[in-house]
């Protein structure tokens, strides 16, 4: 028998401009900027710019940028065949990987362009909407040219008009998780890249990875807790049992944040207008609060603050996106970090060439 070590898994593997994930001070930062800042004052459009150009647009570049990514919202005719012929048992994120690769059939050759980012990003949430109606038995709403992204993603989906409240929250939700370093799916995208294989495969492989339970799955469970806990009445006696028991509370902790991480902080604040509106989201909020009392008395010292997936799956919930929707959402987000960070290793003609040590334990 033999074994592979697992010391590839925390490797140093290059250095990174796109984003800084600072766990100990709870900072995130794109490209030099505060996402706390970008989330609250800044729309999806604005951001995506910054991330794949270095740079906030000015207000022609942002014109012209809206008017390339709307018009590039339109399915392409094949995909529309693909999405009506496959097996409607298929799995959501299995759809959505299949329709992202079958881009490919265009041209799309090495080397990664700043177009084809532009063109996966804004045909990603229509592949979304169509498969999450088509699921639920109900017809295609083609995308609106002249809606912002957020706006028109909701618009597919549900096929009304949101409110502005809703809007701005969704919008910070996607802000904030379009990027995060190079964790699982942004490392893998980047290993395709290395082998000058292009966009769509690198985001293909991506979505594979962003697939995975480790990865993409966690606000269902919060959502999970917050419906066991069903009312603010049970929270405290629910919270002290599970704690009592040794168990975790979901949405608190982190691996590498330290201190309060930023995208749930920017999350609270925006959600604040959506307060009152959604049972849920009050819940939440309440559920947060008893948490942070109880973690204190539970586990005094210890660094545990309210992390991401808290948020996000109250924040998803208040503008009426479904569990089934949490992981393809985060992944329509997420793109964006992956084209960036495709992009940026296209640059480098270097080829990811793990080094595994072979290590052989054979009984003596
Ligand atoms: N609820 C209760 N206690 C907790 C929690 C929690 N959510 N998180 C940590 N603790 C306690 C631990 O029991 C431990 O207590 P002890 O010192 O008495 O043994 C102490 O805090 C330190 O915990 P660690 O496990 O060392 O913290 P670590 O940083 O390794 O773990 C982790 C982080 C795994 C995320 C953990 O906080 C956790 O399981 N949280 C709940 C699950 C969750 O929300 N996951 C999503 C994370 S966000 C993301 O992945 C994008």
């Amino acid at each position: 028998m033999n074994q592979v070590s697992n010391r590839f898994s925390s490797t140093r593997s290059g250095n990174n401009h796109i984003s800084l994930v600072d766990g100990k001070n709870g900072r995130l930062i794109y490209r030099g900027i505060n996402t706390m800042e970008l989330a609250v004052h800044y729309t999806f459009e604005e951001v995506c710019y910054l991330i794949w150009n270095s740079t906030l647009p000015s207000k022609e570049e942002l014109i012209t940028f809206k008017e390339k990514m709307y018009a590039k919202r339109r399915l392409p005719k094949h995909i529309l065949n693909i999405l009506e012929n496959l097996p409607s048992e298929m799995e959501f994120m299995s759809i959505l990987r299949t329709c992202i690769s079958a881009l490919g059939s265009k041209n799309y050759t090495w080397k990664p362009t700043l177009e084809q980012a532009i063109e996966i990003t804004s045909v990603t949430p229509t592949i979304i909407a169509y498969i999450y109606r088509k699921k639920r038995g109900m017809d295609f709403i083609p995308p609106s040219l002249d809606k912002g992204h957020v706006e028109n993603y909701i618009y597919m989906l549900t096929g009304e008009i949101p409110r502005e409240a809703q809007v701005k929250a969704l919008n910070a939700y996607l802000i904030l998780t379009m990027e995060q370093g190079v964790n699982a799916s942004t490392f893998a995208a980047r290993v395709i890249t290395s082998t000058e294989s292009e966009m769509v495969s690198a985001v293909t492989g991506a979505i594979g990875a962003m697939k995975g339970s480790l990865h993409g799955g966690a606000p269902s469970k919060v959502i999970e807790m917050l419906n066991k806990i069903g009312d603010k009445e049970n929270a405290e006696l629910w919270l002290r049992c599970r704690l009592e028991c040794g168990q975790k509370i979901m949405g608190f902790g982190h691996y590498i944040y330290k201190a309060p991480d930023p995208r749930a902080l920017a999350l609270r604040e925006v959600t604040r207008s959506l307060l009152g509106q959604n049972k849920l989201l009050d819940l939440a909020y309440f559920v947060e609060q008893t948490v942070i009392r109880l973690l204190k008395e539970y586990k005094p010292g210890r660094k545990i603050y309210t992390n991401v997936e808290f948020y996000a799956a109250a924040v998803l919930r208040a503008v009426d996106i479904p569990e089934i929707l949490f992981t393809p959402t985060y992944t329509a987000s997420r793109i964006v970090g992956w084209t960036a960070n495709i992009l940026d290793q296209s640059k480098s003609r270097k080829l990811f060439n793990p080094q595994v040590l072979y290590e052989e334990i054979f009984p003596k």
